[in-house]
């Protein structure tokens, strides 16, 4: 297996999680490389179901070693939570987990001046994971943050945490918010620091030489190509580079050590949180929340739900430079009649193959279909290409050549073994 980049071609949620548990089978290291607690990564192994937030969802397999590299920003109390969670059921994680001296802090501060910036927003608010994402992104940019490195050492952590609450303090209170206590945080963030210790290390250096010594790396994204700080449906974004490129950054793993690059979708499209989505579509929503599923994985909110939209999964191929798909959740797709797909967008006489940037302009851009016959037939049980429904098989192809890359992965329900090699 080449160094594999692997990223949501959506807007997250594409079933990444699950993707990354197959392919890991054929890998020696799985890293996080950007975004926070806001990521939410199911995977089932047997009726057992995993929800992985920060740590790398290759955790699962024995033998595998997991990085959580400089480009994420890590909430350590949520961190050291997930951690007991995965040993208390039966997950080793020791040895076994490598996290960035670099990786930028989350802290209470940064949390609520998510929340209190969406409050403020009010209609316009992105709808964020509140996790406080997008403020302690905003440090690092500002080079006010505070690092893992500065966690571990308790006298410089004490000192720097002392300056930070005393600044945010006085921003929490021009909003109406309460403020901060020094010692509840500090408390919290050292003892956290001390498990965490253990696992702190110069994972650049980790990862050179375990590319030197012939090691297969898969990278593990977080969120989708339309929330990318950059790339996406700018504000209606995260604060991270989602797109391939944060893979590198993200990790010191320099461009010509990475050998391909994978894209998930789904059958159909998902967002959770608000900007636009041309082909929401309320008969889908209804259908899939209906079966139980749609629902997000960090937050439990519903997920809006429409069209497959190729015209998206083209501009993603375009961005991340996809090489080879893996749709997921072809079995959502089962009962349908009739299915669109997204081909064009159309705002009054202009036609667009791609997402125009003005926000304003693709707000109002409506979706150009063509239509697929259904397959009314369960998918979940084909093991192999040739026991997919001929009308599947078609609509499969279909949305890879729209988006322009090869179908390689297919994913008809959320377990190991409800995936095909095409
Ligand atoms: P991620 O953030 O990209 O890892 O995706 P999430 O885990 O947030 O959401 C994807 C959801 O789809 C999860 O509930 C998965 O268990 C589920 N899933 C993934 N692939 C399939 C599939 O092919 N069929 C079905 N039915 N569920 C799937
Ligand atoms: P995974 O890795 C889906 C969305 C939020 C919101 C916007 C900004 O599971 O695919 P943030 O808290 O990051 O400031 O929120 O981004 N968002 C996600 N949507 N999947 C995710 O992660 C997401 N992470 C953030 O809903 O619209
Ligand atoms: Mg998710």
């Amino acid at each position: 297996m080449a160094n594999t980049i692997l990223v949501g071609a959506q807007w997250g949620d594409e079933g990444k999680g699950k993707i990354i548990d197959v392919l890991t089978e054929d890998a020696d290291i799985v890293v996080r490389t950007q975004g926070g607690n806001n990521a939410g990564h199911t995977v089932f192994i047997g009726t057992q179901k995993y929800v992985l937030h920060l740590v790398p969802s290759g955790i699962l397999r024995p033998r595998k070693k997991c990085v959580i590299g400089n480009g994420v920003v890590i909430d350590p109390i949520s961190l050291v939570e997930e951690i007991e969670g995965l040993i208390q059921a039966g997950i080793k994680v020791d040895g076994n987990l490598f996290i960035s001296e670099t990786a930028h802090l989350v802290f209470p501060y940064h949390r609520e001046l998510d929340e209190q910036r969406e409050f403020l927003k009010g209609k316009n608010k992105i709808g964020t994971t509140k996790r406080g994402i997008g403020p302690a992104y905003g440090d690092k940019a500002a080079r006010t943050g505070l690092r893992m490195i500065d966690l571990i050492k308790p006298r410089r952590f004490e000192e720097l945490l002392r300056f930070k609450i005393k600044e945010n303090n006085e921003v929490l209170k021009a909003f109406g918010a309460k403020p901060l206590s020094f010692k509840n945080v500090h408390e919290t963030y050292r003892a956290a620091g001390d498990r965490l210790k253990p696992f702190v290390t110069n994972t650049v250096v980790f990862l050179y030489e375990a590319i030197v010594n012939q090691a297969n790396i898969l990278f593990e994204g977080a969120q989708g190509t339309f929330l990318d700080i950059d790339h996406g449906t700018y504000p209606f974004v995260t604060s991270s580079n989602t797109t391939a490129g944060g893979a590198c950054t993200g990790s010191g793993v320099p461009p010509n050590r990475m050998g391909r690059i994978v894209g998930v979708m789904k059958a159909y499209t998902t967002r959770v949180g608000e900007g636009p989505l041309p082909t929401e579509n309320q008969e889908i929503s209804d259908l899939l929340h209906g079966l139980g599923r749609e629902f997000g994985a960090t937050t439990g909110r519903p997920r809006r739900c429409g069209w497959f939209d190729a015209v998206a999964t083209s501009h993603a191929t375009m961005v991340n430079g996809i090489d080879e798909l893996a749709v997921t959740n072809l079995d959502g797709l089962d009962t349908l009649d009739a299915i669109k797909v997204c081909v064009g967008y159309r705002d009054g006489s202009k036609r667009y193959d791609y997402i125009p940037n003005d926000l304003e302009v693709f707000s109002r851009c409506q979706p150009v279909y063509k239509e697929f016959p259904g397959w009314k037939t369960p998918t979940h049980h084909a093991s192999k290409w040739s026991a997919l429904p001929a009308n599947a098989k078609n609509y499969l192809r279909a949305i890879a050549e729209l988006t322009g890359a090869k179908l390689k992965i297919v994913s008809v329900g959320p377990a190991r073994a409800e995936t095909i090699f095409v």
